[in-house]
């Protein structure tokens, strides 16, 4: 017990030191009783400098661990942490959806199985922050409405976070500085007896305190890290508290204004990729239900749902 109380106090104390005396006088227990506790808690990894005669500090200020992931999490929603997964969060969260019917979240630190759109892999290192949100259909926007609402909440809460703008790649790619910065894989639970839709799980990967020599050569001139970005490390349990937050909030809001401030392809020249085949048009507008309306170079308007789109270099 004491050691999460010490824990606790110097979570509280944000970086600054404390002596094991006065620690130990606030917690009614021995000098000595905080000293196990704090060499308990180094074992367990957390970074705690002990400064000879005049007490303890928590060196990290991203302290991105089980206890304080979940101390801060339970008030809003259920939430399964993991240290790291062999395979992919929104396969965790499917695996437990199949008994589960109320909202939860998964999280985890690092992924091996980290999945993109499209069949793709993402690219999940320590440092970053990875999660998948399940929730019931009653609680979710309308069709395509579900992935944008969960962009345009989750760059607001980087904005908020990190005090930087960041730009949408129309559907789902959140971009800061020209660079990827975000994914977003949400993918439909069917129920067969109900015969639709009866949740989802909207998975959100987003690169916080990670460097370029963290990911693969061939990401290295794409993307980028808000750690890059902003030039400092951000408290990764702050920016999820707030992104989960506010993707609940805002599937129930019609918020494609804001999204459409932040829509950097609109204007653009791009080439729309549908099954294969490759069509050069101009995206005009992203219309009521988040569709992009590209015209072609026949004059001809569509409405894009889920087709990749690749802009040109400019
Ligand atoms: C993309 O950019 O193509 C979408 C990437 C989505 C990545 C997130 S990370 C959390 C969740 N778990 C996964 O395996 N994928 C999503």
């Amino acid at each position: 017990m004491t050691k999460k109380e010490v824990l606790n106090k110097l979570l509280a104390l944000n970086g600054k030191l404390v002596s094991g005396e006065s620690l130990a006088s606030e917690l009614g227990v021995s000098r000595m009783a905080i000293s196990k506790a704090v060499n308990s808690l180094k074992d367990d990894g957390y970074p705690i400098i002990v400064k000879e005669r005049k007490g303890y500090m928590l060196s990290s200020f991203d302290l991105f661990k089980k206890d304080v992931v979940l101390s801060e999490m339970t008030s809003v929603i259920k939430t399964y942490f993991y240290e790291s997964l062999r395979g992919s969060s929104n396969n965790e969260a499917k695996a437990i959806a199949a008994s589960h019917k109320d909202p939860f979240l998964v999280v985890t630190a690092m992924q091996e199985g980290g999945k993109g759109r499209l069949g793709r892999s993402f690219s999940s290192p320590l440092g970053g922050l990875y999660f998948s949100l399940y929730l019931p259909s009653d609680m979710l926007a309308d069709g395509d409405l579900i992935t944008t609402n969960a962009a345009l909440a989750c760059a607001l809460a980087i904005e908020e976070v990190s005090g930087h703008d960041v730009q949408i790649k129309w559907v789902n790619d959140i971009y800061m500085g020209g660079k990827k910065l975000v994914g977003i894989l949400t993918e439909g639970i069917v129920d067969l007896e109900l015969g639709g839709l009866s949740g989802a799980i909207i998975g959100i990967g987003i690169n916080v305190n990670t460097d370029l020599s963290d990911y693969p050569d061939e990401l290295k001139g794409t993307i980028t890290s808000l750690k890059i970005e902003a030039g400092r490390e951000i408290d990764r349990v702050k920016l999820l508290k707030n992104a989960v937050e506010k993707v609940i909030e805002f599937q129930k809001k019609d918020y494609l204004d804001e999204y459409r401030k932040r829509c950097f392809v609109l204007g653009k020249s791009l080439t729309v990729n549908k099954m294969g085949r490759k069509f050069e048009a101009k995206a005009v507008d992203i219309d009521d239900r988040a569709r992009l309306i590209v015209e072609y170079e026949d004059g001809k308007r569509e409405a894009l749902s889920s087709a990749e789109v690749t802009l040109h270099k400019e």
